[in-house]
This record gives C-alpha cells, structure tokens and sequence, in this order.
C-alpha cells in the first residue's frame, strides 16, 4: 500500500478527519438488549447515523463491534498506523475490567474518548469504575444512542483546534 495513498492519511490531516468508532462486547445485542437500559436504537443505526453526522462535518467514520478483548486491543493499536485521527470506544463490560485496553490507549498516539450510552456510576457498583477512563481524553456517558453523537462532534471539534 502507498504511503502516500488516502488510507496513509495521517492524524495531521485536520481537513477530513476518519474517526474510529469502536464498540466492545454484547453491543452488537442493542435494539433487543436490556432497552429499558440501552434504548431500542441497534448498532448499525447508530453507525449510520455516525456516518451521516460525520459526512455533514467534513469528516469520515469507520465502524466496528467486536465481542473480543483482543480485537479491540489489535484494532486500538493499528489506529494510529492505519491513518484515523482519532477513536470513540465504548469498551461494554471490558471498562471495568480491561488493563489491557487501558495499555493499548496508553500506547496510542491517538485521542480516545470513552462512551457509553447508559450512566454507568448511576448504575450497579461493578459499573461505579472505568479502569480505561486516566487513558481516555474524554468521557460521554447517559445520553443513549446520542453519547456517540455528542462524543464524535467533540471530538472533531477537539481535533480541528
Ligand atoms: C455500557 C456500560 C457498561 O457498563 C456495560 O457493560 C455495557 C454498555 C454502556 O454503553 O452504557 O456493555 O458500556
């Protein structure tokens, strides 16, 4: 692949930015998972939704769920390498859980911003501690299928300063 190829496109880039947009473990379930919790919005509405929101702002959107901690640390890991300037990561029960996660955000040379789309601290005692959140620029948590959106204007706000 070129370097100089659009995939190449390096975080300096502040005309387009791409944005990772990364969701981890029992997220590909929403619309029927607990929605009294999550909302009945399912994952690829948000993405969409992500996409149109990014288009309008002159930026792009790349997608992707993964119920694997290992994934999500691969992928976390390449960001940077594969040309995103950025990463929105709702890291699912891994928040709490996850130093492995925490390292690969560490390693990063990229922003991330934590999501989620319940309060998680309004929520069971499990839930009341991120162990990726002193890795993470940002938190957007409790406004459902919104805290994606709130998070990836922020976010591009943040990269084009
Ligand atoms: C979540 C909150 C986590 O505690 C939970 O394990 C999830 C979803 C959220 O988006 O509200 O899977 O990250």
């Amino acid at each position: 692949m070129s370097p100089r190829g659009a995939s190449r496109r390096g975080p300096s880039d502040k005309s387009s930015p791409k944005i990772l947009v990364l969701s981890g473990p029992n997220l590909d379930r929403l619309g029927t998972r607990e929605p009294h919790i999550y909302g009945k919005t399912t994952l690829p509405e948000i993405h969409a939704s992500l996409a149109d929101l990014a288009r309008s702002l002159r930026a792009s959107v790349e997608c992707r769920q993964s119920n694997h901690e290992g994934e999500l640390v691969t992928w976390i890991g390449k960001a940077g390498d594969e040309g995103f300037a950025g990463i929105l990561l709702n890291a699912g029960a891994y928040t709490h859980t996850s130093y492995a996660i925490h390292d690969a955000i560490k390693g990063s040379p990229l922003p991330v911003v934590e999501v989620h789309l319940s309060n998680p601290e309004a929520r069971e005692a499990f839930r009341h501690v991120s162990v990726i959140a002193a890795a993470c620029v940002a938190k957007v948590a409790g406004f459902g299928s919104d805290s994606y959106r709130t998070a990836l204007e922020a976010l591009l706000r943040r990269l084009a300063s």
